[in-house]
């Protein structure tokens, strides 16, 4: 047969499939590259806003059913998937701030399992091949290190602080400029100086995300951080219990008076201890996005203690799906912002 393949008619054929997310069509979007055609086979890659988007296989099969649709001559179709993080304008303008974007993780209260999600959001981003670093900005409790099992403190190099570089994720704590287990009382412009320092002291490397593991509650440390450091978006880290939901509530609140995105709520610690459910209703009741709900596991809390986050280690459970889940939806959610 003679190749009755053009570029033209590929390209007409792609132009009908939609970004489920962004809803405008592919072609549009400039997400189509590297188109080549032998005989009736073609390759081209389709490059995606995140690389953990969480419709790649439905964007596959919408565009294999478009081809074969409009050119049924055609042969083999061989698709591969890329991705160009965009950045969040906010961060672009600042030429001393390396990030695209900054995702905040937060909760009105400690042990709710905030820097559970941030570590697990990290690792699960940075699985998908995006590069990623976590800023552990809890100044009252930065337990990050031992979840990511880092125990030596970063180096200085000249002016900067070099990240920890662990499962393949730049890291710094709170921890690190805390002496010991020396209890502080931060006041305002404590706080202020400590965050500015962890942001733009620090040799990060070029990031297509920063998580941010935000103290616990509604004060001072969020308005720095927010003040210092825009934020992108904010996951919102709820247990299923009554007093945590209304701690939510008050968060949640904060990062709006803020003008800070909310990416969503996240139910952890669910199961038949404490319930479920009421992560889901608080995001229907303030008009945000529920992310999902994670589990009270065992296979959880051992993961914190061996410092090797659960993503890496059992990639199976519900747990891991729920996160895996989760993290779909905030890049999801962080590329339509940035559309
Ligand atoms: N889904 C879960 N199942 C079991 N244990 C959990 C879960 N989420 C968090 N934990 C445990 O609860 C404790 C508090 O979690 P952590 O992430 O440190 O909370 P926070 O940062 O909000 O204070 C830790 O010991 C952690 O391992
Ligand atoms: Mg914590």
């Amino acid at each position: 047969m003679s190749n009755t393949i053009s570029k033209e008619k590929v390209m007409a054929a792609l132009a009908t499939v939609d970004d489920p997310e962004l809803h405008k069509d592919l072609v549009s979007l400039g997400f189509i590259e590297n188109l080549k055609i032998s005989g009736n086979d073609i390759s081209f890659s389709v490059m995606l806003t995140t690389p953990a988007c969480p419709l790649k296989d439905t964007i596959r099969s919408d565009c294999e059913n478009a081809l074969r649709r409009d050119i049924p001559e055609l042969g083999e179709i061989k698709l591969e998937f890329g991705a160009r993080v965009r950045g969040d304008s906010k961060l672009l303008s600042k030429a001393d701030i390396p990030f695209k974007n900054v995702i905040a993780v937060g909760a009105g209260k400690g042990g709710v399992g905030k820097s559970t999600v941030a570590v697990n959001l990290a690792v699960s981003l940075a699985a998908s091949g995006a590069s990623v670093g976590l800023l552990d900005a809890d100044i009252y409790g930065p337990n990050v290190p031992s979840l990511m099992g880092v125990s030596e403190p970063p180096v200085q190099d000249g002016e900067k602080l070099v990240p920890v570089k662990k499962y393949g994720i730049e890291m710094i704590s709170m921890g690190f400029l805390i002496p010991g287990d020396q209890a502080l009382v931060w006041r305002g412009p404590m706080i202020h100086s400590t965050i500015n320092q962890l942001v733009t002291e620090v040799a990060w490397g070029d990031l297509d995300y920063l998580v941010v593991d935000l103290p616990p509650g509604t004060g001072d440390a969020q308005m720095s951080l927010a003040q210092q450091l825009p934020l992108t978006g904010a996951v919102v880290v709820t247990t299923p219990q009554i007093v945590s939901v209304s701690d939510t509530r008050r968060g949640i609140d904060a990062f709006r008076k803020l003008d800070v995105p909310i990416l969503g709520v996240v139910e952890n610690m669910a199961g038949p201890i404490f319930g479920s459910g009421a992560g889901e209703s608080v995001a229907k009741e303030l008009d945000v996005p529920f992310l999902g709900r994670l589990p009270l596991d065992a296979a959880v809390s051992h993961s914190g203690e061996t410092g090797k986050p659960l993503l890496l280690k059992s990639g199976d459970s519900e747990a891991a799906a729920a996160l895996n889940e989760m993290t779909g939806k905030v890049a999801a959610a962080i590329s339509v912002l940035q559309g």
